[in-house]
């Protein structure tokens, strides 16, 4: 939500940056109140969290090219809040670790843009990123593996690439990443996978698989889902996890803890000794129960400690948990049925919000998990499905983008596939629909943030030229009207067939181009920024036919 009154006069002030916590304000939780006028700035808000917002605000007022020497705002009065309470981006560092450097600049971008919830997913069959000290063999041996399938599983085999990977945090670490979160209003909701995804802990103590002799099992080196889950029979498994959850609680003070719950495959269940008794003594219809069973059992567990769960929307299946909190990855299907049996819930569907998929079709994409999710579909996610009523509506508490991380092996990677979606999560996390509007956010805000980008010399997907289109179009003639999406940035074409590079024509003004009837052009366009990162080429073939179009 945005009110905001902006005026023409500028000026020049040496003094007064007024904070103003008042805690009678009838300003909404982690809204503020921000003024820039001839008397100086003001920021006043309710709680802590809304004067931090408010100086971001500020900040993004500070035009990027001023000197620190004197800084011109633009005066404004705005009064802004968040629409969401949960705003949160996923963190995997289950498939690729990333340094402790890494998580604080990750929050610090996050902070900037209001987002208040890190998803930090910590465990995977791929490695076990976090000190546990009753049992070291979690990071000893599951936070290493001897290598990593090159590519995908599903496609042809491309072997391995022969490195050892591994990492995790010390439980030092982890407070000091807390702390620093903290102080930037960001509380951090710790993942620890179950029954699944636990390949990891597994090769750590093969005991807690199924059966009585489960041998032995290595942190897993391809991607996917895999059969070896934890024993939903054995009391050691629950003993465990118990013990595992202690230590995360008193490093995490966040009411949630995330759980995960997807992704479990039933057939170890089926054939274990040890699973079919708990479902005979439970009196269990079938493995979706036992799930079921499992999770209840963790979650009373962790309210008994005043905490609540998170679960994947799997959770679903075999009965929900009494105080379960849904997260809604596979599509927004399971986020309504939560909220439909009165659950809360997080929309992070992976049709939307998913950002391990790839920004445009082009070939010239880095390797992705292959699905295909542009920013105008971000931008344009409306979290509360018309599916339900108002009063369903107010069970969902937010959105999430996640980061998975199968292909993403270093900051830089994982900054290309972050923005620009990024900045799209930000306004719907934060904005009512009725203060966004695409236009607006593509031609004037995105560059402005991506300069902020460039500044920090940050990788982003270059956005392509505005206005261009990567189609076939039948007309004799094609206006081409274009427009950079980041200032400063060039946009060079060519109309041969060729890719398009810096030696060729740069784009300035609005032309068109005549094609013969019965003959084609193929345009294709560029972006160039001042840094020198080149977004993809769009490539616009006409074929020519009486219509004519302008590409806008
Ligand atoms: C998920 O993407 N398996 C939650
Ligand atoms: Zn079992």
């Amino acid at each position: 939500m945005l009110r905001s009154t902006a005026f023409q006069q500028t000026y020049r002030s040496e003094t007064s940056l007024l904070l103003n916590l008042d805690t009678q304000s009838d300003l909404p939780e982690e809204g503020y109140r921000l003024t820039v006028n001839s008397q100086g700035i003001t920021i006043t808000a309710r709680r802590e969290s809304g004067i931090f917002y408010g100086l971001q605000t500020c900040m993004q007022l500070i035009p990027y090219q001023q000197n620190t020497e004197h800084i011109t705002l633009p005066c404004v009065e705005i009064e802004d809040y968040p629409r969401f309470a949960y705003r949160g981006l996923l963190l995997d560092v289950g498939r690729h670790f990333f340094p402790v450097s890494f998580i604080k600049e990750y929050i610090d971008l996050m902070s900037q843009y209001k987002l208040n919830i890190l998803h930090w997913h910590l465990t995977e069959d791929q490695g076990w990123r976090i000190e546990i000290k009753k049992y070291p063999k979690l990071t000893e041996i599951g936070s290493f593996r001897e290598q990593t399938l090159i590519g995908h599983l599903r496609n042809k085999p491309q072997g391995f690439d022969g490195k050892p990977h591994g990492g995790y945090y010390t439980q030092d670490e982890v407070i000091e990443i807390v702390a620093y979160a903290a102080s930037k209003y960001i509380t951090i909701i710790p993942e620890i996978e179950m029954p699944g995804h636990a390949l990891a802990a597994l090769a750590s103590y093969p005991e807690l698989g199924c059966g009585d002799n489960p041998g032995s099992f290595r942190v897993s080196e391809i991607w996917g889902v895999h059969e070896d889950v934890y024993c939903a029979g054995k009391e050691q498994t629950f003993r465990f996890i118990e013990d595992v959850l202690d230590e995360v609680l008193d490093l995490f003070p966040s009411e949630y803890i995330h759980i995960g719950g997807d992704e479990c495959p039933k057939a170890k269940w089926k054939t274990c000794p040890h699973c079919q008794t708990r479902i005979k003594k439970q009196q269990l219809i079938d493995e979706h129960e036992l799930q079921s069973y499992f999770i209840g059992r963790i979650e009373k567990y962790l309210n008994k400690k005043g905490r609540q769960i998170i679960g994947w929307d799997e959770i679903l299946e075999g009965g929900l948990a009494p105080n379960a909190t849904v997260m809604s990855w596979r599509g927004t299907k399971g986020g309504i049925e939560a909220a439909n049996q009165k659950h809360d819930v997080i929309m992070t569907p992976n049709t939307y919000l998913y950002f391990d998929y790839c920004e445009s079709k082009s070939s010239e994409e880095p390797i992705t998990f292959g699905k295909y999710l542009p920013l105008q579909k971000v931008y344009g996610y409306e979290p509360l499905s018309n599916e339900l009523t108002t009063e369903q509506q107010k069970y969902v508490k937010g959105v999430q983008a996640n980061l998975w991380t199968e292909f993403i092996k270093t900051p830089k990677k994982a900054y290309y596939m972050l923005f620009p979606r990024f900045f799209s999560l930000a306004e719907v996390a934060w904005s009512l629909p009725a203060n966004k509007n695409w236009q607006q956010f593509l031609e004037i805000r995105l560059p402005a943030h991506l300069i902020v980008l460039d500044k920090k010399g940050l990788t982003y997907s270059v956005p392509e030229p505005i206005g261009a289109k990567d189609t076939t179009i039948y007309a004799d003639e094609l206006t081409v009207d274009l427009k950079v999406p980041v200032s400063g940035a060039k946009i060079f074409y060519s109309t041969n067939g060729y890719m398009p590079t810096e030696m060729d024509e740069e784009y300035t003004s609005r032309f068109t181009i005549k094609i013969p009837i019965g003959e084609e052009r193929v345009l294709k366009s560029i972006v160039v920024t001042p840094s020198g990162r080149k977004s993809v080429v769009v490539c616009t073939t006409i074929k020519s036919t009486i219509l004519q179009t302008t590409i806008r």
